[in-house]
């Protein structure tokens, strides 16, 4: 699954992300798309414990957001820096993933992070950024976001440019992104980590 967090179709993380698209494709990979910009979703509103036995007490542009996620076999997050972190409406769809793994309430009656799903997913960052900056903390939170959807995080392809023009990312760095898109299909799924029990610390962040 491609999540493109970018707001320009024809933008440098679009072109990456339809590249890593192509490179999955071509590994024999299905491919799909979805874009956050075109995405109607309300923002997380932090219902607490044992919100819902599904996803989310709400219904809306998420629903296929989260079919896709749960029967992906890599998930790759795309999305340009936007103040040191990623775009808004990505932002919006990544919090609404928190019920992925819910705090629920256990038997004992204590409450702890559960996943729904295996970590069987692996995962990856897309970005572009202004020259000399970093996508470190735009990083930091897909990280996050991939951990409690059940994906491995593997590596970030990141554009860092000086020029202005829309969609300069160059030939060797779409490249790049074609390769990973392979390497994602290519090869084995991580494992770790089991749908229904608490969600633990020796997971890789
Ligand atoms: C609202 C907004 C905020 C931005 N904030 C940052 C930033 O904090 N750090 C940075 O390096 N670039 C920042 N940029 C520049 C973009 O990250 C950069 O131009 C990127 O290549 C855009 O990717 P795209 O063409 O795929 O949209 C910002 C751009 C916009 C529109």
């Amino acid at each position: 699954m491609v999540l493109d967090g970018s707001p320009l179709p024809d933008g440098s993380v679009a072109r990456m992300l339809g590249a890593a698209a192509d490179g999955a494709r071509a590994a024999g990979g299905e491919v799909e798309l979805h874009r956050c910009y075109d995405l109607a979703v309300r923002p997380c509103m932090a219902c607490g414990p044992d919100a819902t036995p599904g996803y989310c007490v709400f219904h809306d542009g998420m629903d296929a957001v989260y079919a896709a996620l749960e029967r992906s076999h890599a998930v790759v997050v795309g999305s340009p820096v936007h103040f040191d972190t990623v775009s808004g409406p990505l932002k919006l769809v990544m919090d609404r993933c928190n019920c992925v793994t819910p705090l629920v309430t256990l038997a004992d009656g204590r409450q702890d992070c559960v996943p729904k799903w295996p970590r069987s997913r692996r995962g990856a960052f897309v970005t572009a950024c202004s020259a000399g900056r970093r996508p470190d903390f735009a990083e930091r939170s897909v990280r996050g976001f991939l951990r409690w959807v059940g994906a491995q995080w593997e590596e970030t392809l990141a554009w860092s440019h000086a020029d202005n023009e829309r969609g300069s990312v160059p030939a060797d760095t779409l490249a790049a992104a074609r390769a990973l898109g392979r390497r994602l299909i290519e090869g084995e799924p991580p494992g770790g980590g089991r749908a229904g029990e608490p969600e633990d610390s020796t997971w890789p962040k």
